[in-house]
């Protein structure tokens, strides 16, 4: 009943003339792929280029972050209303990298996911604990609070719109995935959550994705698990062999 997704976070890389190669082989080979979603992020400088590549294919576009305003004197940032312009259909939000690189909380995040609601986007909310905190045995708390926080104020017709990514820090670019039953725990307790805040359908019904080190040889496993709807997928997504093997996974 969850439609997989598999989107691949370019993060900071490709050139211009790269991305629209990478796009270029990722539209012709998805072709007649039809009961997953498939998405790409590239980086902002790209979007344009990659969106007159895909078009009429398969591939969805989506941003790797934006700001909670649509237009104004916020220097150097940019809004879901310009990314919709651009041509994506969504934006990541409250990935680790920012979390922890730009000092991302959570309210502000909050204020990133609205807006991009409320421009007609989809949002894929990141969430995930450090190796500190899972030793530590803050999983669950810090889950929980990332989860309340991020979805603060949102109805239950706006959650149709989000998306979940599961990425446990200590498993992005790692090389170290979390085991199928490690991600499973994550992902079951996570629904459980949107359960408590929203509703049972709603909880059914939300995709959470799994990302953190997500390759051609793990993919299967992971999809396997009940509550896995989907992968974000960083370094693996920056080869369209590689990628296009993660979008073909099979359960
Ligand atoms: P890797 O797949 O490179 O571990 O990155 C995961 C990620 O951060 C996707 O957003």
């Amino acid at each position: 009943m969850r439609r997989p997704l598999i989107a691949g976070n370019w993060k900071l890389h490709k050139t211009l003339a790269e991305a629209r190669q990478l796009a270029a082989q990722l539209a012709e080979k998805s072709r007649g792929i039809d009961d997953r979603d498939i998405m790409v992020a590239p980086v902002y400088t790209a979007l344009t280029t990659v969106s007159e590549v895909v078009q009429g294919s398969a591939i969805q576009l989506a941003a790797q972050n934006c700001y909670p305003q649509e237009t104004g004197a916020f220097t150097g940032e940019v809004s879901p209303l310009l990314l919709k312009d651009a041509g994506c259909s969504a934006v990541i939000i409250g990935h680790s990298e920012r979390r922890q690189l730009m000092a991302e909380n959570d309210a502000f995040i909050n204020l990133k996911l609205l807006k991009t609601l409320e421009s007609g986007l989809q949002a894929i909310l990141c969430i995930g604990e450090t190796l500190q905190e899972r030793e530590n045995d803050q999983m669950l708390d810090v889950l929980s609070r990332q989860v309340k926080g991020g979805l603060a104020g949102l109805s239950a017709e706006q959650m149709e719109s989000v998306v979940i990514a599961y990425e446990p820090v200590w498993a992005i670019g790692t090389g170290v995935t979390a085991s199928n039953e490690q991600a499973q725990e994550a992902h079951s307790f996570i629904r459980g959550l949107l359960q408590g805040l929203f509703t049972p359908e709603i909880a059914a019904q939300t995709r959470i994705l799994y990302g953190g080190s997500v390759k051609p040889n793990n993919v299967d496993g992971l999809m396997a698990q009940d509550d896995i709807d989907g992968a974000l997928v960083g370094g693996a997504s920056l080869n369209a062999e590689d990628f296009l093997r993660i979008v073909k996974f099979s359960s």
